[in-house]
């Protein structure tokens, strides 16, 4: 490919949140971008987003923890946006409880969207990144992969994360292909908004008792993440591969 053909960026859950962020960060860094998530319809304000600032963007509705769905939306974007070599596996859902309460299909759920999901989608995309000698992948892993009280599913799927980004970055970097991961800590979206909500408490007065054990004294936003995602996703960051950034205002015990 020329050096002067855009690239076609895919980023899942960008529907809201840090997905959305994402996308639109992307598209601010010239790419093209794919705007995934459950209900294409959700996927217009980002996609209206990006159109807007005069960049390429297309919404494709797709549960990435489904393979004929994956394979059929990435088949999509190939064609009607080119294709995908800059894969951001984002999406992701909380079925949060200890575990003697924990279902099997709160485990189920978790593993489906973030393990599943993140292995199809890059399963589907990776061989547009070989043909083209060039690709770069993300997956959102999160500070809950250390172990968080009451996220059995959610920090096992996101530790699964990492490994699953090194044994990424081992296979296809002869192929010209990164992978890293970006391990957010709190970051205020309505994914922590429905956490609040599920303790019963107040989401202001929830991010502010988090700022206050988060060493800069603020929660993250998601262009935070954004910003973390097009470094690794940059023409110039072809070296860094195999790496977890932690991007939580401060180290993490
Ligand atoms: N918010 C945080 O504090 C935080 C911290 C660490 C990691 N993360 C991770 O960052 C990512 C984004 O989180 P967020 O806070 O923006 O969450 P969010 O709930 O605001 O957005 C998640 C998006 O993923 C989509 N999604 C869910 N299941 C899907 C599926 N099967 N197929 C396609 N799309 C699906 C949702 O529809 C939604 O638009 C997630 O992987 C999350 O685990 C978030």
């Amino acid at each position: 490919m020329s050096t002067t053909e855009q690239r076609v960026a895919l980023v899942t859950g960008a529907a809201r949140g840090i997905g959305a962020a994402t996308a639109v960060r992307l598209a601010a860094e010239g790419r093209a971008v794919a705007v995934l998530d459950l209900d294409e319809a959700a996927c217009a304000d980002t996609v209206e987003k990006i159109t807007a600032a005069g960049g390429r963007a297309l919404a494709v509705g797709c549960d990435v923890s489904d393979s004929a769905q994956v394979d059929t939306a990435v088949a999509r974007v190939a064609a009607e946006l080119g294709a995908p070599v800059i894969l951001v596996n984002n999406a992701g859902v909380l079925r949060d409880n200890l575990l003697f309460k924990m279902s099997e299909n709160d485990w189920d759920t978790v593993m489906n969207v973030h393990l599943r999901g993140a292995f199809l989608m890059s399963r589907a995309c990776q061989k547009h990144m070989v043909d083209a000698g060039f690709g770069r992948i993300v997956n959102l892993s999160s500070s809950s992969a250390l172990g968080n009280r009451g996220q059995a599913n959610y920090a096992a799927a996101k530790a699964g994360m990492q490994g699953f980004t090194k044994t990424l970055a081992k296979e296809l970097g002869k192929f010209g292909i990164t992978a890293n991961s970006v391990a957010p800590g709190f970051i205020a979206t309505d994914m922590t908004a429905a956490t609040a909500a599920r303790v019963g408490m107040d989401f202001d007065d929830f991010k502010t008792a988090a700022a206050s054990q988060i060493p800069v004294q603020r929660v993250g936003e998601p262009d935070d993440i954004a910003h973390a995602v097009a470094f690794f996703t940059g023409e110039q960051a072809g070296f860094v591969s195999g790496q977890v950034l932690y991007v939580a205002g401060g180290p993490l015990n």
